[in-house]
């Protein structure tokens, strides 16, 4: 594998900046808090960062509300800030991928400030403006996400626009061919200054149905449960065959700058619709994210048989990828327990395909609970119980005031049961969450097998879910997962299978010969490294790198 394949052997960990590290005080993390920590990301021994948006942004959604692509807003410093941080981050070996929101901007951003200003302004046509329906009302009956009507009245200029999240958030009108240049321009502005690559928020609500068609009900619509836009079915206003072209462009923009810059993209749809994005002779986005594992039963079979499915429907050259957590899900660390966690990230760093990590799930943080009257993200006044702030309070780094976040008063509380997982406390403590992490990632570089192996499921049942990573040279890689509390025993497949514990989710069994079956305690997840294989059972390294 070259250089351009480095994010399929790569662990990519998302960055929400706001809440990584606060150089000057104020309470909210920037780019100078991050290049002080990159010395983390390095040491944990993962490949890129993705960094959520940095740009100017009035942060009503806390910047994916953009008022100006090719800046950085001053509460994360400046782009010398982060020039500097991306060329420290290089020198480290370490890739930068920005977040692109290519499907609204924010309501002050001077393209819609001009745009609303009049029915006659130049630049009207770059959002999607409609004159009312025949009864009067919203020209379609399109929901956006918090489930109302997509469309916005606006009063100074008698018309409708669109727009799929907040008010303050417009959709760009992607027909127009001038959005589309003036948007591939700001990835090129990006790409020239060297960054790696983007993830694209939103991909898959680019483009709407021009003809404006009525999307259908959902019969299967789960009122309290689903979200409340999914009581329609989004046929003609979610991935429309305009955006999947538009999709190929976008990476023949970036493979302008070389083919080692990568797209990740956030789509959301179902496992199909999800494989059309990588584009015909995967001409399309990289890695289009596979979101199963953020709101999948945590069943074994359940899982056992997505995985079969996700990587028999990957078209030819397509690379698999996985997801646990993002900014905009409950952590993974609160959705199934502690020791559940530590299974899931073997899962997670062991599947076939790039794993994404999102900041603190290294130190399995959970969710903080936020009383509603102190929620900040609009998302908790517009769908009660869906408040995101959980999600994104700060990293703890230690156990000081403030969990050296910062020196002031945090956005959002770091929370006592995060504060004492703080990454301090964590790092020389040979059976915390942290080492587990730096310890599957240090496998993961030094054993091909695990990161570019076949993937063969070995049969087991109950809570077990087993799989095989295996070289064309024979080795075979065993990794065997108890999403269960109590013990099981999983019978090896053939005697090829045999070799000892790497690695356990729980202390004591590194090294442990294994041949005939496989005892796995409750809530453990083991790899067994083939007999003969020159790095087994070796000591992490846990020394201050
Ligand atoms: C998805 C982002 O991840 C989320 O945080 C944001 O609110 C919406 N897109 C709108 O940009
Ligand atoms: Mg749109």
């Amino acid at each position: 594998m070259g250089d351009a394949d480095w994010w399929r052997r790569g662990v990519i960990y998302q960055i929400y900046p706001r809440s990584f590290m606060d150089s000057d005080g104020d309470g909210v993390g920037d780019l100078p808090g991050i290049l002080a920590r990159l010395d983390h990301l390095t040491w944990l021994g993962v490949d890129a960062i993705w960094l959520s948006p940095v740009h100017p942004s009035p942060m009503d959604d806390f910047g994916y509300d953009v008022s100006d692509y090719t800046g950085v807003d001053p509460v994360f410093g400046t782009l010398d800030d982060l020039d500097r941080l991306v060329a420290e981050a290089h020198r480290r070996g370490l890739r930068v991928l920005l977040d692109w929101v290519p499907n609204h901007t924010s309501d002050q951003h001077p393209w819609f400030r001009a745009s609303s200003s009049s029915r006659d302004d130049p630049r009207r046509d770059w959002y999607v403006w409609r004159d009312p329906g025949p009864d009067g009302g919203p020209p379609s009956n399109w929901l956006r996400y918090v489930g109302d009507s997509a469309w916005r009245w606006h009063e100074p200029t008698g018309q409708f626009y669109y727009r799929v999240f907040l008010d303050s958030q417009p959709d760009l009108n992607w027909r127009n061919p001038e959005v589309q240049e003036a948007m591939f321009d700001t990835l090129r502005f990006w790409l020239a200054r060297g960054i790696d690559g983007f993830r694209i928020d939103a991909l898959v609500v680019l483009v709407e149905d021009d003809r404006l068609r009525d999307n259908p009900p959902n019969p299967s619509y789960r009122p309290g449960e689903d979200f409340p836009y999914m009581r329609e079915l989004s046929v003609w206003n979610v991935d429309r065959p305009e955006t999947r072209e538009l999709a190929a462009r976008m990476r023949k923009v970036v493979d302008e700058f070389g083919d080692d810059r990568v797209l990740l993209a956030e789509l959301g749809v179902p496992l199909e619709q999800t494989m059309a994005y990588y584009g015909g002779d995967g001409g399309g986005i990289q890695v289009p994210f596979n979101f199963e594992l953020l709101t999948a039963a945590w069943d074994a079979r359940g899982i056992a048989g997505y995985v079969d499915r996700y990587l028999a429907a990957l078209p030819a050259g397509a690379w698999p990828n996985w997801v646990l957590g993002n900014h905009d899900s409950p952590r993974v660390a609160s959705r199934l327990g502690p020791a559940q966690a530590r299974v899931a990230a073997v899962l997670l760093l062991t599947l076939p395909g790039t794993p994404i990590l999102y900041q603190g799930e290294e130190l399995g943080l959970g969710d903080v609970p936020i009383p509603p009257s102190a929620a900040i993200d609009p998302i908790a006044q517009l769908v009660p119980g869906r408040g995101r702030d959980p999600e994104r309070t700060p990293m703890p780094w230690d156990a000081g005031p403030g969990g050296g976040f910062t020196t002031g008063r945090p956005w959002l509380p770091v929370g006592e049961e995060n504060l004492s997982l703080n990454a301090a406390a964590q790092r020389d403590d040979p059976a915390s969450m942290l080492t587990l992490h730096r310890r599957l990632l240090q496998l993961r570089r030094q054993t091909p097998a695990l990161v570019t192996g076949a993937y063969q499921p070995v049969e087991a049942d109950g809570d077990v879910l087993a799989y095989l990573r295996t070289t064309p040279g024979g080795d075979r890689w065993l990794v065997a997962l108890n999403l269960g509390p109590s013990p099981a025993r999983l019978a090896l497949p053939g005697p090829a299978a045999a070799g000892r514990v790497e690695l356990s989710t729980q202390p004591g069994r590194d090294g442990e010969p294994v041949a005939g079956s496989l005892d796995l305690r409750g809530d453990e997840a083991v790899v067994v490294s083939p007999t003969g294989h020159a790095d087994a059972a070796q000591e992490p390294d846990t020394r201050p790198g």
